[in-house]
């Protein structure tokens, strides 16, 4: 009788594990999109920016363009209460994450939160080692949509276990949510965290230039293109690369770089999170995060990423099968002087056995350019860019 109880336990231990062991699948079947406060607020956030920012989304047009989640990045934690749950700080959200969470969502947005795989986050406030399902469970209770899941301060922990780890506590607790894998790359997720996560950041941090690497690591637009080169086939519905939040509208880029970095973006199907202050927002720039012809790249439902087809000198062209048959191409110039372009796009898609004419639209001017039968024809300047979408 003992062991036939053994055994009954056992079988009902592993049928649970099998179970929870794994993600919420019908998530982000497209790139998720939406606000994240890192890249300009930092540290500096509170519920006032939060729900400010949650009002700006929704009067600026972001929410209806297709930017859903509002994530609140690091440094709103404090510390564990005597039972080991986490504590928001109480100074800068007073009235807590569920009254924040319950404002977010009445915008009609989703809510977004961060915390670390490690013992601390990398701000240093505390991680979810050891506390994963107890996290897991406190964020469903407040709402939580999306977790945002860094990789500080892990010491000698395996990153996929790790991220295992989480995802079952996220399945286990019940609630919807987009598992966000941030460990920068290093464990190469796009190899091992298909199952795992929605999204996974596949490089250093974004720095807001263009073209520039920092000492201590981190990565300008055009670095984080080329990383993006060799790991396209890893992405599509449901698990994405992740090439980073935008550095739209953050005061660097000029509109050249900006209109680039949102087109590459959207030619790598990459997840789309605004980084800038939205609340005082220059009407180029909202023109920019909302064109909806760009953003219809990066949304495909084929959740195909882009391949470098040609790169003569600093221009460089990319390409990228649509869903219905149509085709984008993006263009650009990544050195400082004009380039010409004078370029055959039917030959391209003759390789995919495609023929016949196609009409070439402008997605930035939001005009038809020509036909396929003639080649496309330009100048390009210093670090612009040219997108179209070949349709019939
Ligand atoms: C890491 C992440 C960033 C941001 C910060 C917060 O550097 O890669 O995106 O979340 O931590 O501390």
């Amino acid at each position: 009788m003992k062991r036939y109880l053994a055994l009954l336990a056992i079988i009902a231990m592993l049928s649970q594990n099998l179970l929870y062991s794994q993600k919420f699948q019908s998530l982000a079947r497209t790139p998720p999109m939406g606000w994240n406060s890192w890249n300009k607020f930092g540290c500096d956030i509170n519920e006032k920016i939060i729900r400010e920012v949650a009002d700006a989304m929704v009067t600026t047009g972001l929410r209806d363009g297709g930017y859903s989640y509002l994530v609140i990045d690091d440094c709103w934690q404090v510390a564990r209460d005597s039972s080991g749950t986490i504590v928001a700080d109480p100074q800068r959200f007073p009235s807590g994450m569920k009254s924040l969470g319950d404002y977010i969502h009445s915008k009609g947005l989703k809510f977004g939160i961060y915390s670390d795989a490690g013992t601390a986050t990398c701000q240093g406030r505390p991680g979810s080692r050891g506390y994963e399902f107890q996290d897991a469970r406190i964020y469903a209770s407040w709402g939580v949509d999306y977790l945002k899941y860094d990789w500080c301060n892990h010491g000698k922990q395996n990153s996929e276990a790790s991220y295992t780890t989480m995802r079952d506590a996220i399945f286990k607790a019940g609630r919807p949510m987009v598992f966000s894998i941030c460990e920068w790359g290093t464990t190469k997720p796009w190899e091992w965290a298909k199952d795992i996560g929605h999204l996974w950041r596949s490089t250093e941090d974004i720095i807001n230039c263009f073209d520039c690497n920092n000492y201590w690591g981190g990565n300008g637009v055009v670095q984080i293109i080329d990383l993006f080169k060799d790991i396209g086939s890893y992405t599509g519905p449901g698990h994405w690369n992740d090439a980073d939040m935008l550095e739209i509208g953050n005061g660097v880029l000029t509109p050249a770089e900006e209109r680039l970095h949102l087109s590459m973006w959207a030619m790598f199907s990459s997840p789309l999170m605004a980084g800038n202050d939205i609340r005082n927002m220059s009407r180029e720039t909202i023109e920019i995060l909302t064109n909806k012809e760009v953003i219809a790249i990066d949304q495909d439902s084929l959740g195909i990423s882009a391949i470098r087809w040609m790169k003569y000198g600093d221009l460089e062209i990319w390409f990228k099968p649509l869903s219905k048959g149509e085709f984008a191409f993006c263009f650009f110039n990544r050195g400082s002087q004009p380039v010409t372009v004078n370029e055959d796009l039917k030959t391209t898609i003759r390789k995919y056995s495609i023929d016949g004419a196609f009409r070439i639209r402008d997605l930035w001017k939001h005009q038809d350019i020509g036909l396929t039968s003639e080649n496309i024809k330009g100048t390009l300047l210093p670090h612009d860019v040219l997108m179209v979408r070949l349709y019939k």
